[in-house]
């Protein structure tokens, strides 16, 4: 068990440290993103930055390493829920502080996203209408964002027992949330002021 969760939490770490949105910025418009915009690097700032079509690349393959870095945990845990929940959170952990990029990494939503639509779809379900719509009404990426990972622990302890998850899940989506709200410290003092940058907008953070 020791050796199996240490080796998901390194391939999670290492796997979330690929920073998409640095590596497409760099490739394609030869700029590091996170100079750029809010300086975040991370699909919403990649939209800002470079448009729909790399926005859309960046948001899928943060999600997908986040998805990734679960089912290797699921596989090398072989049947221990720990391994896959805290490879999960080490992708999180990588995408964040990524050890290719002088650990100056983005925010951890879409890589969020896909370590907990993996753990507790239908829980991420529920939270995730509810982010999607409040970016439509809003165009608040960031509050989207917020309301998915407050939610999420909520979703998933109110569905735990129907759903037989493992109390290690819900702890899981507590200390992503935990870490979400500190990461997106600035966005909440913006939405706080009325200054957040809206959907759409080219302003600077
Ligand atoms: O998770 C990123 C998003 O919630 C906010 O991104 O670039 O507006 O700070 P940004």
């Amino acid at each position: 068990m020791g050796v199996a969760l240490l080796v998901s939490i390194t391939i999670g770490y290492l796997l979330g440290s690929i920073s998409f949105s640095y590596l497409i910025g760099r490739k394609l418009l030869k700029l590091d993103i996170r100079t750029m915009g809010s300086g975040n690097a991370g699909a919403t700032n990649t939209l800002r930055v470079m448009g729909k079509g790399p926005a859309i690349s960046v948001l899928a393959l943060d999600i997908a390493k986040g998805i990734a870095a679960v089912w290797i945990g699921v596989f090398i845990g072989s049947g221990n829920d720990l391994v896959p929940a805290l490879a999960g959170l080490a992708a999180i952990l990588g995408h964040n502080w990524p050890i290719y990029f002088g650990f100056r990494g983005g925010k951890g939503a879409a890589t969020t996203i896909g370590v907990i639509a993996t753990l507790v779809f239908i829980p991420a379900l529920i939270a995730g209408v509810v982010a999607i719509a409040s970016i439509f009404i809003t165009r608040y990426v960031s509050l989207g964002s917020l309301l998915f990972v407050i939610l999420t622990p909520v979703t998933t302890w109110l569905l735990l027992s129907t759903f037989d998850y493992p109390i290690e899940f819900f702890y899981l989506t507590l200390a992503v949330a935990l870490l979400s709200l500190w990461k997106h410290r600035t966005n909440i003092h913006r939405l706080a002021s009325g200054s957040e940058n809206k959907l759409g907008s080219k302003k600077e953070a």
